[in-house]
């Protein structure tokens, strides 16, 4: 059993603790790093928000995440990148591979990005900025100053629009996020999760902490002995006598992802021969919920661990499938229940020691789908995309002269696994074609509908009925299209202060 520890809020960016919910204004800039010891000597001068709780929360936050490429243009070297994961090294679109798994392919391949899909345009760093409505501008005119400017290329600006937390289909969006054990509370030891569980060991979010197998995340550890400015980071918790870069870091995902409201509202509506209620239904059943959130299956019938009991929360977040095993309320194939399935370590009913021997070995299913899906703790993601664009109403969205027009999600997640955490619900879950039990499908809103290798469709969609047959709907468009993308490292505060010392001390850019 670990020691409950207090968490290291001051130097852990704010953005891996809150959402900045209360910024409505924010922007993304993606940046190369023209001047590496004047990049150094920005990133020192800025404020960059720690996750500390202040009384007078302030009224704009600055975040900061570089890439590989980043880390190195800075002056890390190849030695030290080389001990972060091969995910974050290789990158989200130098590898047909992980292209090919992550969906990246035909309409989303790399090579059609607008930015991230090419050596040239991987940004070195992701500059997030926030703020109150109406005060954007001038907090970037003060961050964007003139050593800024010496100091990078802006690549992309992405701009974002406050759509009080309606994503551009028309749902609301960002209800469901896991509940991180921050105080390290709860056992470390190899511990069990018979039913779902909506509490995640720390080391799910952040580097240098235990995370749900009980272990370290790989990340690098700097010897003092070889490297004087290792002194500037924490110690690692593992082994005492070296530094650890990714103490109170985290990874962070970023894709940059179209929308085609007027082509997922047309499908839908033809599907239902222009019926306003079943309209709203179909739709509803391939998020996995209604437009206000309200869920499509009942309360748990025990209290989800991690989630709260009362109020709004719980109205909207207090299930799991487990009294919906063949997703006649819910699909199975629907966007919530793929990108979190609610499963516990084994399914539901599984409680003695022989049964879990018997399912261990494969037997004893009650359903063709059971045992099909992974534990849900081991792939968890903290969601902080932002949208852009203008809305569009349904209404409008149906009309034939409305154009598919720029808008949609700039989709952000932070993990301290890619492969395990991001890359496995976008693979095995979202444009995996057979998911529990359902085939030929993929996520009715992100899949990209390409055929398998041997001919077999994806573009299916299926809603099981207690009444009778599945319906099943057909040759299903692809809504959702990836514009851009990369992965970066958000670092904690010492971390960054580390990374940027390089500049300074060693006389400035390695390349
Ligand atoms: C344009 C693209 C997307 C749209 C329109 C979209 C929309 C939504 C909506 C409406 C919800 C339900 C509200 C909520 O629980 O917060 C949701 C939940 C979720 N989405 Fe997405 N999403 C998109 C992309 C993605 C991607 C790329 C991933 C991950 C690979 C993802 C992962 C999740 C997760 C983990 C949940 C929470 C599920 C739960 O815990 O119940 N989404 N999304």
């Amino acid at each position: 059993m670990s020691k409950p520890t207090a968490p290291e809020y001051s130097d852990i960016q704010a953005l891996a603790r809150f959402g900045h919910g209360r910024l409505k204004a924010a922007r993304f800039l993606l940046l190369i790093i023209r001047d590496a010891k004047q990049a150094g000597e920005w990133i020192q001068s800025v404020p960059v928000s720690s996750a500390e709780w202040t009384e007078s929360p302030s009224q704009t936050a600055l975040q900061i995440a570089l890439s590989a490429e980043g880390l190195r243009a800075i002056g890390l070297s190849d030695e030290v990148v080389e001990g972060f994961s091969e995910a974050f090294i290789s990158g989200m679109s130098a590898d047909s591979n992980r292209s090919r798994r992550l969906g990246d392919i035909g309409e989303n391949a790399p090579d059609k990005w607008q930015w991230g899909g090419s050596v040239t345009t991987v940004p070195h760093l992701l500059l997030m900025l926030y703020a109150k409505n109406g005060q954007l501008s001038a907090w970037s005119e003060t961050v964007m100053d003139q050593r800024f400017g010496q100091a990078f290329t802006v690549i992309a600006d992405l701009d974002t629009v406050d759509s009080n937390s309606i994503e551009p289909f028309g749902f609301a969006d960002g209800i469901s996020q896991p509940a991180i054990d921050w105080e390290r509370k709860q056992s470390t030891d190899l511990h069990r999760r018979d039913r779902f569980s909506n509490l995640l060991s720390l080391g799910e979010l952040l580097l240098g902490y235990p995370n749900e197998y009980g272990q370290y995340t790989e990340r690098p550890l700097i010897d003092p002995a070889s490297d004087q400015q290792a002194e500037l980071l924490p110690v690692a918790e593992e082994h005492p006598n070296l530094h650890d870069l990714g103490r109170n870091g985290s990874y962070l995902v970023m894709r940059q992802l179209h929308q085609d409201v007027p082509a997922f509202w047309r499908y839908i509506d033809q599907q239902v021969q222009g019926d306003p209620q079943e309209r709203e239904q179909l739709a509803s059943r391939m998020v996995g919920r209604q437009r206000d959130g309200t869920p499509l299956v009942g309360p748990a019938e025990q209290p989800v661990e991690g989630i709260n009991t009362t109020g709004n929360a719980a109205a909207l977040n207090q299930f799991d499938f487990d009294n919906d095993p063949l997703g006649q309320q819910c699909p199975i194939g629907s966007h919530i229940r793929r990108s979190n399935p609610r499963t516990g370590d084994f399914p539901p009913g599984v409680t003695g020691l022989l049964t879990r021997f018997v399912r261990i070995f494969g037997f004893g299913r009650k359903h063709p789908a059971d045992d099909l899906i992974a534990s849900t703790r081991f792939h968890r993601l903290l969601r902080r995309g932002r949208v852009y664009g203008e809305q569009l109403s349904q209404e409008v969205a149906l009309k034939p002269k409305t154009k598919k027009g720029q808008r949609g999600l700039h989709f952000i997640c932070l993990v301290a696994s890619i492969s395990r955490q991001f890359e496995f619900v976008q693979n095995a879950w979202s444009m995996g074609s057979k998911f529990g039990g359902v085939q030929n499908e993929n996520d009715p809103l992100l899949g990209n509908r390409a055929p398998l290798s041997d001919g077999e469709s994806t573009n299916h969609f299926s809603q099981p009925d207690a009444k009778g047959p599945a319906h099943c709907i057909h040759a299903m468009p692809q809504f959702v299209t990836v514009q851009g993308g990369a992965y970066f490292f958000m670092p904690g505060i010492r971390a960054l202060r580390y990374i940027t010392s390089f500049t300074e001390s060693r006389g400035g850019p390695k390349s």
